[in-house]
């Protein structure tokens, strides 16, 4: 055995990466003005609870460049607001992708519709405008694009889609707030972007989310579903203001006082995982099957998360030995964590599709490419020293591939 397959963590070697409390992963941490703007809302009485929701808001549409924001409970509630706004009916369809959160396909049902599965790029594992136009039908009636980890979806080339079908388009940016398509963020290219700031997300709130439309009247829809005693006085769904639809979806004050902080720090925090994920990136992209998903030059794009594609053909190991290798040296390298929607049980169910089953359909690149990803950290907040430890341990590891 040679002296440097001795070192092997998988033989029984030292590890290379020393992070027992896995810091690399850690997210969200909040700071000391963070934990006073909580324990502010919970010293106000009673009226003042919710004043900063709107505040929020106006800083909301400040920072995305857009004239109207409306928080919401969760990014659940803000694409269901989403749907109902943009006037889906039962048996509509709605194209969407497959390998995103059940949250971007399964909120169709709640306003009968039925979600058409289209497949993705292989470079960005987005959804593929020429896919979405394959699948469009006469009841196709609006898209839902999801930037999957961080990476703008195609704009251009779905709104042009959409502006030719007469479809309305969601955008599910809730992995990339911040992200930029041709200089203009994403979340404000389709007729409504939506934004989850659940714990894990770049804009933590614990649990909250909101919308972002320049629609005034897809603006009020929203606001008709789950927020009563907030329909603008100038829309005739005022009549309905002291009830709103039936659902209630307000954003909790203390999501809104943490989610007020966050935004103020977003780019600089942005700026710091991406300056982390693109060291990592241009080292281990040397290694041979590491192909990462690089946003051209027209996309700014951010890191929710950080994917990179293993190719077995190129190093003859399969993906699982590879992630066993890296985790005994200590780096916590994983599968991605989405199953596909389409293969989800939920939708294969008549009882719960009365406009008729969604096709589970045929997704090929999609299929083929969930299987190859494997996710890193994106290093927000550990030492710069972890960083420099996982870097050795994929070096480690590749340096024994043939043992692995
Ligand atoms: C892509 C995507 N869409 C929607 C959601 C739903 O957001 P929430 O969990 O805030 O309801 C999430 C959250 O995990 C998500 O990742």
């Amino acid at each position: 055995m040679k002296a440097t397959e001795a070192k092997f963590a998988l033989h029984g070697g030292p590890r290379a990466v020393n992070d027992p409390d896995l810091t690399a992963w850690r997210w969200p941490v909040f700071d000391a003005a963070e934990k006073a703007a909580v324990a502010s809302v919970l010293e106000r009485t009673g009226g003042d609870l919710y004043s900063e929701m709107t505040t929020f808001e106006k800083e909301l549409c400040a920072y995305f460049g857009c004239r109207y924001a409306l928080t919401c409970n969760n990014g659940t509630a803000a694409i269901h607001s989403a749907m109902h706004a943009v006037g889906l009916q039962p048996d509509d369809e709605v194209i969407t992708p497959s390998y995103t959160y059940w949250a971007t396909s399964l909120t169709t049902r709640l306003v009968g519709a039925v979600p058409v599965f289209a497949d993705v790029c292989p470079h960005s594992a987005n959804i593929d405008p020429a896919d979405i136009e394959r699948r469009i039908t006469p009841r196709t009636k609006a898209i839902i694009v999801t930037h999957l980890w961080g990476m703008p979806c195609e704009m251009d080339a779905i709104m042009d889609i959409a502006r030719r079908h007469k479809l309305k388009v969601i955008e599910d940016a809730s992995h990339a707030h911040g992200a930029e398509y041709r200089g203009i963020k994403i979340g404000t290219w389709g007729d409504i972007g939506c934004f989850s700031m659940q714990g894990s997300k770049l804009l933590p709130a614990i649990e909250g989310g909101f919308l972002l439309t320049n629609d005034y009247d897809l603006y009020a829809k929203a606001c008709a579903l789950g927020h009563y005693a907030r329909v603008p006085a100038d829309s005739d769904l005022h009549a309905i203001n002291s009830t709103g639809l039936g659902y209630k979806y307000r954003i909790h004050p203390v999501a809104t006082a943490l989610a007020r902080i966050r935004l103020r720090k977003l780019d600089a925090q942005n700026r710091h995982i991406t300056r982390r994920v693109e060291k990592v990136t241009t080292r281990i992209e040397k290694l041979p099957g590491i192909h990462p998903f690089r946003a051209p030059s027209h996309m700014k794009r951010v890191y929710y998360q950080f994917e990179v594609i293993y190719d077995e053909s190129e190093t003859g190991v399969p993906k699982q030995n590879i992630i066993e290798a890296l985790q005994a040296e200590g780096a916590r390298v994983t599968d991605e964590r989405y199953p596909l929607q389409h293969r989800q049980e939920v939708y294969q169910r008549a009882e719960f599709w009365p406009a008729g089953l969604p096709e589970p359909g045929s997704l090929p690149v999609c299929e083929d490419l969930h299987g190859r990803i494997l996710q890193l950290p994106n290093f927000a907040t550990c030492e710069e020293s972890v960083v420099d430890q996982y870097l050795a341990a994929f070096e480690k590891a590749w340096a024994h591939l043939r043992t692995v």
